[in-house]
């Protein structure tokens, strides 16, 4: 009998429920194929918990969270709460949340298919087998250092302190190391240690812990020469780790080599295994309610689940080939189909994935 793993699901507002659904069904399915057992546990959360609770992150919401061994988000927002005051907007909520549950790392993979590499504007040759990680520092650097103007000489001067400590690099790079481990063991670690104190003792600390993990490949990067070679040999990365804004950049740089942002996962990370899981896209007002979301992004959050928190790799290949069969298939939602007249919608594209599902 597998152990039961708690799941936590907020679907939140816009695209969220529709894809969250899909989401799910694919859980049930692997509950099936594998003999796990996930008890799911449902909460509010952003605007709509805002209309019902009068807050976006209801105090039983987050205390389900921190009952759970892992976090499945939709997404959350909408025209709606636009306006509203800041402790009433659902963003304030997904801050809150990511402090609640102290994740400090922000965690993207990018892979190419080889079906929709046409659809990238880089040459499919390049993109030919990408298949590599972003981790970025989510708590720290210039982003949260002190901000200041004073008179200067020369008139008004502005300024960014960007501070980090030697155990928020150790703890960012050490779960690298071990994300590294469970993939095709390398990892870049990106800096500007030719300029930059901080970028420094990155270094420093990430020589200190590199001979804890000696399967491990390592390669230091600048940071300019790493946003060159993710356009150049993309294919050639596998983790890649750095500061929060390096990381906030290089994400976005590496998102784009995949083409749709309906098929880009992401997961937040904190100490040990537990994690937050959720597509990088947003709720979507422009297609809510019309059954037309691509749901993968919120699949493959899922097989990220299975890999990074529970452990479960084989599940997570079963759910990233069965949605890559289903693309090479032909089947395609709005947001990645050539001709736009054969798409299919949110449940057709679930259901496929399931139905290709597996061992
Ligand atoms: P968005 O990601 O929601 O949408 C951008 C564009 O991509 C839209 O044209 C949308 O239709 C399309 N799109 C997004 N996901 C898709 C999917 N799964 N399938 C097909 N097409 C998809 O970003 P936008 O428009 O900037 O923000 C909309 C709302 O979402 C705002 O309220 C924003 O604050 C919120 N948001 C929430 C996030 C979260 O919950 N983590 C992240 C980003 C935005
Ligand atoms: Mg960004």
């Amino acid at each position: 009998m597998a152990e039961v793993k708690k799941i936590a699901v907020i679907a939140g507002d816009g695209i969220g429920p529709e894809v969250v659904a899909e989401a799910v069904k694919v859980l049930k399915k692997t509950e099936e194929l594998f003999g796990y057992k996930f008890e799911l546990e449902y909460g509010l959360f952003g605007g709509i918990a805002i209309d019902e609770k009068g807050t976006p992150l209801p105090q039983e919401t987050l205390e389900m969270c921190q009952r759970a061994d892992a976090v499945l988000l939709g997404a959350v927002g909408g025209p709606k709460w636009d306006n509203n005051p800041k402790e009433l907007r659902p963003e304030t909520g997904l801050l809150g949340i990511r402090k609640a549950l102290g994740l400090f790392s922000n965690i993207r993979p990018a892979v190419v298919f080889d079906c929709l590499k046409d659809a990238s504007t880089l040459k499919p040759e390049v993109l030919e087998g990408t298949d590599l990680i972003v981790v970025r520092e989510l708590t720290g650097g210039i982003y949260f250092g002190e901000k200041f103007r004073r008179e200067g000489a020369n008139g008004q001067e502005a300024v960014d302190t960007c501070v980090y400590n030697v155990q928020e690099v150790e703890r960012i790079v050490r779960q690298a190391f071990e994300i590294a481990q469970k993939r095709s063991k390398r990892l870049a670690s990106v800096d500007k240690a030719n300029v930059l104190e901080t970028s420094r003792l990155w270094r420093e600390t990430v020589n200190r812990i590199a001979p804890e993990y000696p399967d491990v490949e390592l390669e230091h990067v600048l940071v300019d020469n790493c946003a060159m070679q993710l356009l150049r040999r993309p294919s050639s990365f596998d983790v890649i780790v750095t500061e929060n804004m390096f990381g906030d950049i290089l994400s976005d740089e590496a998102a784009m080599l995949t083409g749709s942002i309906g098929m880009l996962s992401s997961a937040s990370l904190g100490e040990g295994s537990f994690g937050l899981y959720e597509p990088v896209h947003g709720s979507a007002p422009d297609i809510a309610g019309q059954g037309i979301a691509n749901p993968i992004a919120t699949i493959l959050s899922v097989a990220l689940m299975f890999q990074l928190t529970f452990g479960y790799a084989e599940a997570g290949q079963v759910i990233e080939n069965a949605v890559k069969s289903v693309l090479d298939a032909g089947h395609r939602t709005g947001d990645i189909a050539v001709d736009k007249s054969k798409a299919i919608g949110t449940k057709e594209m679930g259901d496929l994935i399931v139905a290709a599902m597996s061992r």
